[in-house]
């Protein structure tokens, strides 16, 4: 075994006040055991089976997501345990365990009650929840799978990953878009140099209409203050891949943004409260809740109380009636934008914006090298029908590069990020993973932009200085 080392190149092994530790070369001695040792001991905290455990803490939707990938990737996981107040949630966690021996607890509080029963804990509750089950499971010497974002504040974050360096266990964030082909190929052009030195770059998201008010309006991330700021909620994702393929770390940020859709004085006339009350809209608004029970489908799956039931309709008219996502868009309670723009420098010199909107589909990128340009995302592939363009400016010649797709059946969650991140978790943990590694000392910088990006907005686009 050999010993752990600071990181060479950070000096004195800190980034961004978060401690930094690397571990590409080297084995911890639980490491070890957890390749050659088929036993497991459940007192002496150590030992580990072959296979990486997994105790999932929130059985909701990417809890499943996760559970089904995970049982896929033949003999590389077991899940040992799931904790839900909702039973139907915990007991699809465990049908896709295939374990007789998975253990079923009706809250996070309960199953970190209990000794240390797995390698890895998924924290897979609402970000409004993250911090404290986090913090406890490293206390008791779990690695984590943390949705992101990892918590509701920096300091908090700083925190948890003071507590892992501690304990000497690693935090993997969920920035499924890392492990995707897509941002992985973007990655590999930018470290060939085939683009030069980055200048700028330009990033897109659309979030989608339906999805922004199943999500952000209606949904768990409509107030800031019970989950976290949309700049976070949902384009922390962003702002970990504009830091990562930066390679330089961010030193401003100004933003603005605001809610200017989905409030009470855009609702049309006579809207009724709820979208199953008889609103005389309900054949032409985009948003009827009643699209849940048919093209929208998809989306009831991910907060249905129970995933595994078959639904008739009635019974979802009856949930509809009663449950927030039955709401007027126009008369919810929310309190986050549907559109922001965030500017950030980055100490390289270069420069990066990305813009969220409701009203648009699909993540574009635009990258701008001293050598060549290149373009990607939904917006190039539905104008170019391929997924990367390439522009030399001395030949002025032009490369489309086009990724393969997915074949039936694949998991293709996240552009297949969700895939690539539990496919990558095993390698990440045992130190052998390539630089998409997204552990909490790297993907903390997202945070800190979404962050200053939300303290900037709220001050009218100040810039802020990280
Ligand atoms: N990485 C990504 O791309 C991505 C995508 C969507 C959501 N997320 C994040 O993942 C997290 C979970 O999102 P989700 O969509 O799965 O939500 P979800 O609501 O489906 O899942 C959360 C689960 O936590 C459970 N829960 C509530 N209180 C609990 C407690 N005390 N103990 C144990 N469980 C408890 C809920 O009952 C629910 O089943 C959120 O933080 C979200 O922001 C990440």
């Amino acid at each position: 075994m050999a010993e752990l080392v600071d990181a060479p190149d950070l000096k004195s092994g800190v980034l961004r006040g978060v401690p930094v530790r690397f571990r590409s070369v080297v084995f911890s001695l639980e490491i070890s055991y957890s390749l050659f040792s088929t036993s497991y001991n459940h007192l002496n905290n150590t030992i580990m089976s072959s296979k990486l455990s997994l105790a999932m803490c929130g059985c909701g939707s990417r809890a499943r997501t996760y559970s089904n990938i995970a049982m896929d990737l033949d003999g590389q996981f077991e899940i040992i345990a799931g904790a839900d107040p909702i039973p139907a949630r915990v007991d699809a966690v465990r049908e896709t365990s295939n374990n007789p021996n998975f253990q079923s607890f009706s809250s996070a509080q309960d199953l970190l009650d209990q000794p240390k029963m797995a390698d890895i804990m998924f924290i897979g509750t609402q970000d409004n929840y993250h911090f404290e089950p986090a913090k406890k499971a490293l206390e008791l010497g779990y690695h984590l799978l943390l949705e992101k974002p990892a918590a509701q504040s920096i300091d908090e974050i700083k925190e948890l990953a003071e507590i892992a360096k501690k304990y000497d266990r690693k935090i993997v964030l969920c920035f499924v878009l890392r492990y995707t082909d897509f941002y992985s190929k973007v990655k590999e052009v930018i470290d060939s140099g085939r683009l030069g030195e980055i200048i700028s770059i330009r990033a897109h998201e659309g979030v989608e209409p339906f999805h922004h008010a199943h999500s952000f309006v209606r949904g768990h991330w409509g107030k800031s203050a019970e989950s976290t700021p949309m700049i976070i909620a949902k384009c922390s994702h962003d702002t970990d891949i504009i830091s990562w393929l930066m390679g330089s770390p961010c030193k401003s940020v100004s933003s603005v943004g605001s809610i200017s859709h989905f409030s009470e004085q855009h609702a049309p006339e006579g809207a009724t409260d709820r979208c199953t009350d008889g609103c005389p809209h309900t054949d032409t608004c985009t948003y009827n809740a009643l699209r849940y029970t048919t093209d929208r489908e998809s989306w009831l799956r991910m907060i249905y109380p129970d995933p595994i039931k078959k639904r008739e309709t009635q019974e979802v008219v009856d949930w509809l009636k009663v449950s927030p996502w039955g709401r007027c868009v126009y008369k919810c309670d929310n309190d986050v934008v549907d559109h922001q723009q965030v500017l950030m420098e980055f100490e390289s010199g270069a420069s990066a914006t990305l813009s969220m909107t409701a009203f648009d589909s699909g993540r574009t990128l635009e990258i701008y090298g001293t050598k060549a340009s290149l373009r990607g995302g939904d917006a190039i592939k539905q104008q170019f029908e391929t997924d990367i363009v390439i522009r030399d400016h001395y030949a002025g010649e032009i490369e489309k590069i086009t990724l393969p797709k997915p074949e039936e059946g694949e998991y293709t969650g996240h552009g297949g990020g969700d895939h690539g991140l539990i496919s990558a978790l095993s390698g990440i943990i045992h130190g052998t993973a390539g630089s998409a590694s997204s552990l909490i000392e790297t993907s903390i910088e997202s945070h800190i932009i979404g962050f200053s990006a939300e303290e900037s907005r709220l001050q009218g686009g100040i810039q802020v200085s990280i």
